[in-house]
Formats: structure tokens, C-alpha cells, sequence
């Protein structure tokens, strides 16, 4: 089906020539810098905002009635700011010599070959804008690093924008974005924090008063910090580091109830009830997924062996373990339950995205369940209200019966078990008695993220496998 573009490039040359007070550039039109650039365009309707992309497609979505990524309340800004002062553009050549601040939000996924492989970030995308910058620039710039990147990434940058010839003079931050997805626009709009990271020279100082001066429209004062470019780009990793720790904690004592006929979530309440531990990112689960959790860890670890801290790297490596042993054990568990075989057995995936309100599956932990429920000769059926499409990619080219259905009644029609692995709201209200009523008996139902009535579920006639809390079956030992 063709995308209507709603966007000309004549209305944009239209509005290029109009007086904006500032004008901003993003080069990378994803999950960051998308939200991100479309709450600044919101917040300042002064300020010219242009997003450029080398995916032309991605650049057609954001012009068009069906933006590139799903999250609540995107639509509505983008809607009030596309064509008036945010402006999608595949462009890139015109834009940077055009602007004069220029965040870079491109992506920076684990490098795949070579030193570091598995685990360093793979900064090819970054080089290869930096260059570009280098290459087009006219006049100086403040160049700003939004993705989350291993530290001293800005000092690479500084080096390769510091061959620039003549006057031309690149002063770079980092504003590393704190927002999550599912929340995106919440977290834009209210920060915890806004971290600006610059050198502390006289233009190190001035090009971040400047980037104060665009996020003091809205955030107050007492709100934006700000730091050396080291601190900044290491804080990102150490925030995301603490927050993978948080889940790791709660999964790898989920494992010990499991084993002892504790819960966890009255372990997680009574805990999180010390205000100094608090009560948040303790929910026990089948662990995290997402973009940054598994990356900027790895990213950590990378970082502590370069420096020759291995008790540091195997520390925060840990985490890692927690979170691919959750898994694995999430996966025995179906097995064993199921009598130790799968093999032409239907099963159920409720949820595919890494989170609920998301159409992101990026390191999902339901692309790897899927595929060892797969490689057991199961049938899986996955059902999401808004990931089938990035489902279907993930798992292409793997071998197996593999069904998508957006509606879960219908998915699990038919199915020996139901196996929920996102936390979408919607499935605490699904009629489970009449889920339960089309499914092959005895039903099987794992709640991989704890968000259903186990006992209600139970009462229907499903055994029941949450995480970290007693198995409810009628089975008799
Ligand atoms: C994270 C950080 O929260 C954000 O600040 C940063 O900018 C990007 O990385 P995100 O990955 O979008 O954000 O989602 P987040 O809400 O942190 O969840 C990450 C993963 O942890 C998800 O898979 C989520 O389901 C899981 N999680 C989270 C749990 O399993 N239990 C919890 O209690 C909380
Ligand atoms: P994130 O979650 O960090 O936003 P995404 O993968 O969603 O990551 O988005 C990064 C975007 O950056 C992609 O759309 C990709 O096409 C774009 N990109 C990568 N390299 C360049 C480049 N050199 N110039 C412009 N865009 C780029």
C-alpha cells in the first residue's frame, strides 16, 4: 500500500526561508530522535527543526499518517509541529550546511566483527556522520551526541571534525536521552533530568549555555545539570547499568522463590517499601530486552577490561548472566511442565514487543523464547497489538511453523499453551474463560510477566506458571 506523504518539499523551502529564531538539525530519525526533535519542535514553536535520515523510507513514515514508531501521544506533537517548524528530509547534504546545531542520534548497535565483537558498540554510523558533517559544513557548529555512546566517543569526534579547513570550528556536547520507550513523551515532556555535557573551555561553555537556553523552555532550571563531556557520556551507561541491575536483582531472587515457596512480588513490596531501595524496576519478569539495557552494559563491561578492571567487567557482566539465565530458565520451565516435549504442540505468544506500548522488538526477550520454542518442533502463534510486523522480520529466515494473529482469542484458539511475554495492559482483561474454553485441555498458561489473576486463571481450570511464585496446577505429583 503507498503511504500518502504528507509533507511537499516545496512547503519546506517555504519555511527554510522564514525567520526562525534557532535552527536545529538531527541526523537520525529513530526511536530517539524522532520523539526527541518533535517535543523540542513542540515546546519551541520559534525554533526551526529538521530531521534527516539515510533511510528514505524512514523519512516517508514520518511524513505520512503512520509514523515510523508507535508511542503514545507522539502523534498528536507531530501533528501540531510537521510542516510548520519540524520538518522530516532526506536532505542531508543541505541541511548541514543549513543549521548550526546539530544533534546526532543515529545508531550504535554491538559490534558484530572484529575487536570487541559482542560486546564494544559498533561506531561505523557515527564516523560516517561525523565525516559527513566535516564534509558539508560551511560555517561552525555545535554538535551534540544524543545516542548512548562509550565514553570518550566525543574526544574521536573532536579529532576527526578538528581537520576541518579555515575558521570552521565544531564544539561538541553530550546531552544523553534519558527517556523511555512506552514513555517516551512523558519523559520528554518531564524529565528526571537533563545532562549537558560539554568541554570547559570558553566555547565548550558557551555552545552548552546554548543548548540550556533550548531546553529551558520547558524544563526548569533546577533540572538541567551539567557536567564534563566524560561524566555526561559515562552517566548515560551507569544509569542504564543500574536500572538492568535493578531487574537482574529481583529475577535472580524470582529464581530462589521459585525454589523455597516465597513470592516475589510480596518480596519486591515489602522491599521496595525501604524508601531508600524504592519501589520501582522490581518487577520480576523474563528480563530485559530493548535497545540500551544489553548494549550500554556490554558496552561497561567493554570499557573496565580495556582498563584492565576485570573484577569490575565480570561484575556488571553479571547482570548479563542474570538476564540469559532467566530466560533459559523461563524456556525449561514450558518444556518440563509440558511434559518434556513440544514437538507439534501449539503454542500461544501473548506479547512480542521488548515492553508494553511499544512497537519495538529490538533484543526482545520473545525473539529468543520464540525460537527455542521453534527449534522444539512447536507451533507458535504470536499475537501483539502493535510489534507483528517487526516480529515477522525478526524472526524470518528461522526455520518453523510460526503463525501472526493480531487478535488473542483467535491466536489462542486451539492452543495447548498460552505464554505472556509482554506487559501489555490488555491482556489483565482478556475473558481467559473463553480463551480457556477453545484451547486443547489441559491448558497451560506461563505468565512470564506476572500481570494476570493467577488464581482466577487457576479457578478456570488453567495450570498456571507464574515467575518467582508457586506453579497452581491440578496435576497431582
Ligand atoms: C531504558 C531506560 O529506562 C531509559 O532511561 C534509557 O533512555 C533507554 O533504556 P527502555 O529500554 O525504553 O529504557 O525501557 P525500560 O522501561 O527501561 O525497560 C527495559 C526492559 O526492562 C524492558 O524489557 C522491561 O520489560 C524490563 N523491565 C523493566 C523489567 O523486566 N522489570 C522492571 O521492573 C522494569
Ligand atoms: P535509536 O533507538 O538510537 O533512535 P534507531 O535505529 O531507531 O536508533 O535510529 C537510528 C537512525 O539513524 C536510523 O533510522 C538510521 O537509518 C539512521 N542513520 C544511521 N546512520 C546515519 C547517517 N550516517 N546519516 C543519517 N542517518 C543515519
Amino acid at each position: 500500500m503507498m503511504k500518502r506523504i504528507l509533507i511537499t518539499g516545496g512547503a519546506e523551502a517555504i519555511q527554510s526561508k522564514m525567520k526562525f529564531k534557532k535552527k536545529i538539525l538531527c541526523i537520525g530519525a529513530g526511536y530517539v530522535g524522532g520523539p526527541s526533535m518533535a517535543m523540542i519542535a513542540y515546546k519551541c514553536p520559534d525554533y526551526r527543526v529538521t530531521v534527516v535520515d539515510v533511510n528514505p523510507d524512514r523519512i516517508d513514515a514520518w511524513n505520512s499518517a503512520q509514523l515510523p514508531v508507535y508511542e503514545p501521544g507522539l502523534d498528536k506533537i507531530v501533528k501540531k509541529t510537521r510542516g510548520k517548524n519540524l520538518f522530516f528530509t532526506k536532505d542531508i547534504e543541505n541541511q548541514i550546511k543549513e543549521n548550526d546545531i546539530i544533534f546526532v542520534s543515529v545508531n550504535t548497535p554491538i559490534k558484530t566483527y572484529g575487536a570487541g565483537a559482542d560486546m564494544a558498540a559498533d561506531l561505523q554510523y557515527w564516523e560516517k556522520t561525523a565525516r559527513q558533517i566535516l564534509k558539508h559544513s560551511r560555517s561552525s557548529k555545535i554538535v551534540i551526541e544524543k545516542s548512548t555512546l562509550p565514553v570518550k566517543t566525543a574526544l574521536a569526534m573532536g579529532k576527526i571534525l578538528a581537520s576541518a579547513k579555515g575558521k570552521i570550528k565544531f564544539e561538541i556536547l553530550s546531552n544523553p536521552e534519558f527517556m523511555a520507550e512506552g514513555t517516551a513523551i512523558s519523559d520528554l515532556e518531564n524529565p528526571d533530568r537533563v545532562l549537558i555535557g560539554s568541554y570547559e573551555t570558553k566555547s565548550g561553555l558557551k555552545a552548552r549555555a546554548e543548548l540550556i537556553e533550548i531546553y529551558a523552555r520547558w524544563i526548569p532550571p533546577e533540572k538541567i545539570i551539567t557536567s564534563n563531556i566524560w561524566s555526561s557520556e559515562l552517566s548515560k551507561l551507569v544509569a542504564n547499568a543500574f536500572l538492568a541491575q535493578r531487574v537482574s536483582s529481583i529475577n535472580s531472587i524470582s529464581a530462589l522463590c521459585e525454589k523455597t515457596d516465597a513470592d516475589i512480588s510480596e518480596v519486591a513490596r515489602a522491599v521496595g517499601m525501604d524508601n531508600r531501595i524504592g519501589d520501582k524496576f522490581l518487577n520480576a519478569g523474563i528480563g530485559f530486552g530493548g535497545s540500551c539495557f544489553k548494549k550500554d552494559m556490554l558496552n561497561l563491561v567493554y570499557l573496565c577490561s580495556y582498563y584492565g578492571l576485570q573484577e569490575v567487567a565480570a561484575y556488571w557482566k553479571s547482570v548479563v548472566n542474570i538476564n540469559e539465565y532467566q530466560q533459559e530458565r523461563f524456556i525449561a520451565n514450558i518444556l518440563d511442565r509440558m511434559f518434556g516435549t513440544l514437538a507439534g504442540k501449539k503454542i500461544c505468544i501473548l506479547g512480542f514487543a521488548f515492553k508494553a506500548n511499544t512497537s519495538d522488538t529490538r533484543e526482545s526477550p520473545a525473539i529468543y523464547i520464540s525460537q527455542k520454542l521453534l527449534a522444539e518442533q512447536a507451533q507458535v502463534i504470536i499475537s501483539d497489538p502493535k510489534a507483528l510486523k517487526n516480529a515477522a522480520m525478526d524472526l524470518s529466515g528461522i526455520k518453523g511453523n510460526v503463525k501472526y494473529i493480531e487478535d488473542p482469542y483467535r491466536a489462542a484458539a486451539g492452543c495447548h499453551a498460552l505464554v505472556i511475554l509482554t506487559d501489555w495492559d490488555l491482556y489483565q482483561k482478556l475473558d481467559f474463560q473463553k480463551i480457556y474454553s477453545a484451547m486443547v485441555k489441559p491448558a497451560f498458561l506461563f505468565d512470564g510477566r506476572n500481570i494476570i489473576d493467577h488464581k482466577k486463571c487457576f479457578a478456570i481450570g488453567f495450570n498456571v506458571y507464574p515467575i518467582g511464585k508457586p506453579a497452581l496446577s491440578h496435576f497431582k505429583n
